[in-house]
This record gives C-alpha cells, sequence and structure tokens, in this order.
C-alpha cells in the first residue's frame, strides 16, 4: 500500500508515519527528513536547500522529486511507502504519478488531517527533539521525565530546527495554502482523498487511519 499524508507543518504527518512505519511494516519517505540530512552533510543538493528552507519557502520540484525516485529505487519501499511532505505542488503531484507508474506501483489513499493552523504554530514553534536518538518532545506537552535528560537513551543534548520559529512558520502555512493544498482537486478526482480529524489526540488520529487503511474509514 503507498499512501500520501497531507497537512500544514505541525499537522502530524511525522508522528503518524513513524507509528505506521512501526505498526505495518511501511516505509516513511519525508522529502523535509532526507533535505535535512542533505544539509548536514554539505551534499550538492543539501547547499542547494539550506536557504530555501530556513527561509520556509519550498525547494524546486526537480530537486525533491529527483530524491523521491532515488528512494523508490530501494527495495523496502516496495512493502510500502507514506510519502510525508511529498508532493507539495502540482508538479510534485504529477511526477509521483510517473514515479510510481513506472515502477509498476499505484497510489492507494491521500490522508488529509484536518487542523487549526493557529493551534499548530504553537505545537511547531515548541518542539525539540533528542538529538542522540531523535524522541520528540514539546516545551508545553511532553518534557523529559528528568530535567534536560531524554526519557529514550539519557542524553543530555536536544536540538531545534531551524524553520521552527513562528515567522518562519507562518510563511510554511502561507506556501501549503498557497501551493499544496491546492493539489487536493487532482486526487479528489481520482477519488483517493480520505480526511482524519488532525486535532484529536496523537492515538485517536492513529485510529482513524488504521480505520481507513483497513477499509473502515
Ligand atoms: P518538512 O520537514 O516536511 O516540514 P513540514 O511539512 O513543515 O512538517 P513538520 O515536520 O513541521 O510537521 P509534521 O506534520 O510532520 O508534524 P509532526 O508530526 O512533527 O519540510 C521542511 C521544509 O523542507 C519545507 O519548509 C521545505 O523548505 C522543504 N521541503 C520538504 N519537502 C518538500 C517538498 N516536497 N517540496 C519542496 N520543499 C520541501 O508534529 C508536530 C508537533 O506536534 C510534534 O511536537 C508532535 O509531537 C505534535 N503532535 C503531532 N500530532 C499531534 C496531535 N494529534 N496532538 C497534539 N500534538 C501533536
Amino acid at each position: 500500500m503507498n499512501i500520501i499524508l497531507l497537512g500544514p507543518p505541525g499537522a502530524g504527518k511525522g508522528t503518524q508515519a513513524k507509528r505506521l512505519e512501526t505498526e505495518r511494516g511501511m516505509v516513511q519517505l519525508s522529502t523535509g527528513d532526507m533535505l535535512r540530512a542533505a544539509v548536514k552533510a554539505g551534499t550538492p543538493t543539501g547547499l542547494k536547500a539550506k536557504a530555501v528552507m530556513e527561509a520556509g519557502q519550498l525547494v524546486s520540484d526537480a530537486i525533491v522529486s529527483g530524491i523521491i525516485g532515488e528512494r523508490l529505487d530501494m527495495a523496502d519501499t516496495e512493502k510500502g511507502a507514506i510519502f510525508d511532505g511529498y508532493p507539495r505542488t502540482y508538479a510534485q503531484a504529477e511526477s509521483l504519478d510517473g514515479l510510481l507508474a513506472e515502477r509498476g506501483r499505484k497510489l492507494d489513499y491521500v490522508i488529509e488531517l484536518l487542523v487549526n493552523e493557529e493551534a499548530l504554530v504553537d505545537r511547531v514553534e515548541g518542539r525539540f527533539t533528542c538529538a542522540k536518538c531523535g524522541e520528540g518532545y514539546h516545551d508545553k506537552y511532553k518534557l523529559p521525565k528528568a530535567d534536560g535528560v531524554c526519557d529514550v537513551c539519557g542524553s543530555t543534548e536536544f536540538k531545534r530546527r531551524p524553520d521552527d520559529n513562528a515567522e518562519t512558520v507562518r510563511t510554511r502555512m502561507a506556501e501549503y495554502r498557497a501551493k499544496t493544498a491546492p493539489i487536493l482537486p487532482f486526487y479528489e478526482e481520482k477519488g483517493l482523498v480520505r480526511r482524519v480529524d488532525g486535532m484529536a489526540d496523537i492515538d485517536e488520529v492513529t485510529r482513524q487511519i488504521a480505520a481507513v487503511l483497513d477499509g473502515q474509514g
């Protein structure tokens, strides 16, 4: 099964994708994570993407569709892919159709996480992760149990994304409204869109997505 998780910054795409990986053996394909890894490694792609990402704007369609194409050639994606943060433009949606068709695969669902954007700024601005194991935390909603120590691995180093400040989050939201939300009709026409309540608690969102994937949503 191949699915897209669609929603603005902080909607919970990454959170739910990780759960689907664990629970269903699908593979998370996050273009944001791939681009951040390229920036960290200082690759030519990373050098091109860094300033664009820090400004909250979209990296070029050619770069992200190229990354996804390369990733889809890896055998683990044959078990099923969760597209997290891709596609984000109409051109990317068309590219994804082509990339899947070339490999004899198809999309099963596009799951839109319905959210209240104002609440999302708070979700994104307050989040941070363990620098060692990647466990996610939040300034208000989920602090480590022992002050400054990761619950999972005991590390005392944490990091925040440079694009998680209020001003950049608002630019990312505007990019979502202008360029990403308009791709929904492309998938509506194909009958692939399902909607879940992204403002429900994390377990409830997981249940709603499971219902869709099990053909009950
Ligand atoms: P990307 O990394 O994709 O960021 P994003 O879409 O802005 O999404 P986020 O990772 O911020 O949010 P999320 O929906 O995954 O939420 P999460 O689960 O973390 O992209 C970053 C940048 O890369 C872009 O701006 C662009 O420059 C570039 N880029 C990436 N892909 C691109 C593409 N295809 N084309 C062009 N450019 C591209 O949750 C957020 C927080 O909320 C967490 O703290 C979490 O614990 C909490 N939370 C989650 N669900 C709930 C819930 N139900 N209730 C309460 N809290 C919750």
